[in-house]
């Protein structure tokens, strides 16, 4: 399909090829090996498995190939790989680039921050947590010569805004891939790779997905990076089933509709919220008193589904309010159709102590709601009556 296809065009087209019987989209191949006529066939595939079908692990599968095609579209990215989970790309990517070690960011997901702080130190590797509050001496925390700096943007649970080309420019002067976490925006909202991010992953458990009934991972970015990335996924069985890439391809097909609801619902939720006398402040790029909100402008074309809110009162509240919503299911997700909230101390961010969290801005009243496709006014009353119930 040509590359100058617009966003819409590309969710529903990339990737595909033409099928026999006149299938819109490729089948699920839901085969783990494939045969071959004669043993220079098998040869000729086995040297080129990411072409070929050969052996499902591999990722050397149609129904894998067409989604990662679909990916790498999506992304502006020359390729993709498709994984089982989103802290599996991040583990592959980081045992591929990160022998000289991982330094993570600024906030990110917990997950992320355990990888770093605890996985691959156990394995005698180096990782760093830098904290938001060290962005301004970046280039003194990073001369420690990383192989691979992480960032998430925007962060999790903050939706903090952080600089991709600027972090690109220092991870770079200190010889190190950047690697943008880009699960809160989406590709409809931001692609990191345009702005100078070396890797982009995705949790496609979430937006990707669209719907809370997959689990999957993405990495996107140049083929001779990715090259290494895949020898991990392949020799650590990190791919996806057959049926997984299928129904993440069905999903990629209705995402840009999908965030505009999101974008739209949030935005509107996050500017009721603002005026609310029982919350303290709105976590959410797209209102312009939000501290990154010029930078949002400039880099992403709109501001997500996510919101997170500090509530006044105390943490018992919070969780007051929480058990008092209706419509939000309390479930540590998010980028579903459905509207879900969750308290971060509880969940995401359980792991961290008392004076980490406290650094990373992450309070015990913080609620993030991840805001789903029902009718955004549904949405605020419900907010509402929780807010009220709770006092
Ligand atoms: C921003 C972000 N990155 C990565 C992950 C990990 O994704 P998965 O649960 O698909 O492994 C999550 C999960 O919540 C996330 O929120």
């Amino acid at each position: 399909m040509a590359s100058d296809e617009r966003f819409p065009t590309r969710c529903i087209h990339a990737g595909q090829v033409a099928d026999p019987y006149g299938a819109p989209y490729v089948p699920v191949y839901n085969t783990t090996t494939f045969g071959f006529t004669d043993t220079q066939a098998l040869r000729e595939a086995a040297a080129a498995p990411d072409r070929r079908p050969l052996y499902t692990r591999y990722g050397s599968n149609p129904t894998i190939f067409a989604v990662e095609r679909q990916l790498a579209a999506l992304e502006g990215g020359e390729a993709a790989l498709v994984f089982g989970a989103g802290m599996a790309a991040i583990s592959a990517v980081c045992m591929a680039h990160g022998q000289g070690g991982v330094a993570v960011v600024g906030n990110a997901y917990g997950g992320t921050l355990e990888l770093v702080s605890e996985r691959l130190p156990a394995l005698g590797w180096r990782g760093h947590l830098a904290f938001p509050d060290e962005m301004e001496a970046l280039d003194g925390v990073l001369s420690a010569g990383f192989g691979v700096v992480i960032i998430e943007t925007p962060g999790n649970p903050d939706l903090a805004v952080l600089d991709i080309g600027a972090v690109a420019e220092a991870a770079h002067r200190a010889g190190a891939l950047l690697v943008v976490d880009s699960t809160f925006a989406s590709p409809v909202n931001q692609n990191p790779l345009a702005l100078g991010a070396d890797l982009v992953v995705h949790s496609a458990t979430k937006y990707l997905g669209g719907h809370s009934d997959l689990t999957a991972g993405a990495v996107m970015g140049p083929a001779a990076l990715l090259e290494p990335v895949a020898g991990w996924r392949k020799t650590l069985g990190q791919t996806p089933s057959p049926e997984t890439a299928a129904l993440l391809a069905r999903s990629l097909r209705t995402l840009d509709v999908r965030m505009q609801r999101h974008n739209a619902n949030a935005q509107r939720i996050a500017e009721a919220m603002a005026n609310h006398p029982a919350v303290r402040q709105v976590h959410y790029p797209g209102l312009p008193d939000h501290p990154d909100h010029a930078l949002a402008r400039q880099q992403m074309r709109a501001f997500g589904g996510m919101l997170s809110l500090t509530l006044e009162g105390d943490a018992a509240g919070a969780m007051a309010m929480v058990d008092a919503l209706e419509l939000f299911l309390n479930a540590p997700s998010l980028g579903g159709v459905e509207s879900l909230v969750t308290q971060p101390v509880m969940t995401s961010h359980a792991d961290l102590d008392e004076r980490e969290r406290a650094r990373r801005g992450i309070g015990e009243t913080m609620v993030r709601l991840s805001v789903g496709l029902e009718d955004a006014d549904d949405l605020i009353a419900d907010l509402e009556q929780a807010l009220a119930r709770a006092g």
